[in-house]
């Protein structure tokens, strides 16, 4: 593919008064009718530095999973950040239906499937999308062979593949960020997203919370944390599809318990973000007005800071 056909990614230029307000933390004396929306950022966070591995995960379906994925992408792609994206959802590939991986006309197309059968390199399976700055490493139905035929080592068949890649090219690591989309699942390929993770994002979708989803998230990162990978830490909540509301205030509160080091996003429900994926852009190309757009950059800027220039 010719990288001149690739979209630069646009900064964004919210009004000031657009942004949220950052918090260390939630001022509960406040009733909430008179909340403005913050991002609580905690004394005991600490922020990402490149190369870093993200796995974005939520075994509950329609949390916002996806939609993290792609614009925390945009907005350290439109940074200069070189990002690569992993659909490990084969159910719906939803992440490699919005960011169309750009095959070569007669060249072969490797999918996350190969990375795990020992087929080939990520770096072999991974394609330009359309955006600047944006990779992918796609996925298709046939990532649910994994599951059924379990090859021998898949739990750390994706941690390996990237401390082969970072064995290879040393100091010069070809992507400074890995996003990973994950299945509405604690699959085998979940669990091996997680493994291969420095850090978890957790989206919760604001409208459709599931307690006992959570606890069992928990329950599975203790798990992958004690037995494949711990230094895996739950970085970033965001609560997704946000608007201001009693239960929107207790949720935030409960997370913040929770993980007391993470910090908390509040990702406002915009109709458009939506219409994006149906786009094939992402929400930030397709409505850079729209508050969700700038609650993810704002997000992205605190997660991983870029370097001031000297
Ligand atoms: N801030 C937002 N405002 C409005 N709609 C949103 C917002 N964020 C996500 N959505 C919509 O919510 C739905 C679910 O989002 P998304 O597909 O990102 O979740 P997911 O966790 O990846 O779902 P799945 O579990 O099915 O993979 C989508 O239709 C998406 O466009
Ligand atoms: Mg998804």
């Amino acid at each position: 593919m010719n990288a001149s056909h690739r979209a630069p990614l646009p900064a964004l230029s919210s009004p000031p008064g657009d942004r949220l307000e950052v918090v260390a933390a939630w001022d509960e004396a406040t009733p909430y009718q008179s909340w403005r929306p913050q991002a609580l950022v905690p004394p005991t966070f600490r922020p990402a530095t490149a190369p870093q591995t993200f796995v974005v995960v939520n075994q509950k379906g329609g949390a916002g999973k996806t939609t993290t994925v792609v614009e925390l992408a945009s907005s350290w792609a439109a940074q200069g950040l070189r990002v690569r994206v992993i659909d490990a959802d084969h159910q719906e590939a939803a992440l490699s239906q919005w960011l169309l991986p750009q095959y070569a006309e007669d060249g072969p197309r490797h999918s996350l499937r190969s990375v795990f059968f020992d087929e080939c390199s990520l770096l072999e399976t991974t394609y330009p999308t359309l955006f600047e700055g944006i990779d992918i490493v796609p996925s298709g139905l046939d990532l649910v062979r994994v599951e059924y035929d379990r090859p021998i080592g898949a739990e750390q068949a994706l941690a390996a593949a990237l401390a082969r890649e970072a064995g290879q090219h040393g100091e010069a690591v070809p992507y400074d960020v890995t996003l990973i989309d994950c299945a509405p699942s604690l699959s085998l390929v979940t669990v091996a997203a997680m493994t291969a993770a420095d850090q978890a994002l957790v989206p919760l979708s604001v409208g459709g919370l599931d307690l006992k989803a959570m606890a069992s998230l928990d329950r599975t990162i203790t798990a992958v944390q004690q037995k494949n990978n711990p230094k895996l830490a739950v970085g970033a909540v965001f609560l997704t599809a946000w608007d201001k509301s009693g239960f929107a205030r207790q949720l935030a509160s409960r997370v913040s318990e929770d993980y007391p080091e993470a910090a908390v996003f509040p990702i406002r429900r915009s109709v458009r973000a939506a219409e994006a994926p149906i786009a094939e852009q992402p929400v930030r190309v397709w409505a850079p007005e729209s508050t969700a757009a700038s609650d993810y950059e704002q997000s992205a800027g605190i997660i991983l800071p870029q370097r001031e220039a000297v």
